[in-house]
C-alpha cells in the first residue's frame, strides 16, 4: 500500500505546485496586460497635450484600449494575488463592486473609442477624461500604492 499511497502525495504535490506556478503567470500577465494599458494612456495623454504631434495615431490607441478593455475582464483568476503583485484582496472579496469598475473601464474605453473615430473632437476632453475616472476609480479601490 506505501506505494501508491507515495504515488498519490507525489502527484498531489506536483498539482499544487503546478497551480502555484498557474498563478504566479496570471499575475505576471495581468501586469504585462496593465503595463500596456497604462503606455497606451500616457501616449494617449502625450497627444492630447500636444507634447507630440502623433495626431493621426489616436485612432488605433483608442482602438487598442478598447481592445485592452476587452482583455482586462478576464485578467483577475481567483487566487492570482501572488508575487509581486499590487491587486488587493477586495478584488475577490467584493466581486460585485469590482465587476462594476470592469464595466465602468470596457464602457469608457468604448466611448473614448467611438469619439476618437467619428473624428468630431468636441467630446474628447469630456471621453479622456472619464476614461482616466475609469482607471482611478478602480485603483483607489483594488490595487495598492507602491
Ligand atoms: C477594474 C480595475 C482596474 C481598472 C479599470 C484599471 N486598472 Fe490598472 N490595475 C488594476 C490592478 C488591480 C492592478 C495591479 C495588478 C497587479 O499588480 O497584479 C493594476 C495595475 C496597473 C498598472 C501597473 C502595472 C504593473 O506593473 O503592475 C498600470 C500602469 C495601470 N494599472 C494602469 C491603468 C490605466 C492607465 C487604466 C485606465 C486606462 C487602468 N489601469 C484601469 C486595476 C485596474
Amino acid at each position: 500500500m506505501r506505494g501508491p499511497v507515495l504515488l498519490g502525495l507525489l502527484l498531489t504535490g506536483c498539482l499544487v505546485q503546478g497551480q502555484a506556478q498557474a498563478d504566479e503567470h496570471a499575475a505576471e500577465y495581468r501586469e504585462e496586460i496593465m503595463e500596456a494599458v497604462g503606455g497606451h494612456m500616457q501616449a494617449i495623454v502625450k497627444i492630447a497635450k500636444g507634447e507630440v504631434a502623433y495626431n493621426d495615431h489616436l485612432v488605433v490607441l483608442a482602438r487598442n484600449m478598447a481592445g485592452l478593455a476587452t482583455i482586462a475582464q478576464n485578467i483577475f483568476p481567483e487566487g492570482s494575488a501572488v508575487g509581486d503583485t499590487h491587486a488587493l484582496p477586495a478584488i475577490w472579496l467584493e466581486p460585485e463592486a469590482f465587476a462594476e469598475r470592469l464595466q465602468a473601464f470596457l464602457d469608457a474605453a468604448g466611448h473614448f473609442d467611438a469619439v476618437v473615430a467619428s473624428g468630431d473632437m468636441s467630446g474628447f476632453g469630456e471621453a479622456l477624461q472619464g476614461l482616466g475616472q475609469a482607471c482611478k476609480s478602480c485603483h483607489d479601490k483594488f490595487k495598492d500604492d507602491d
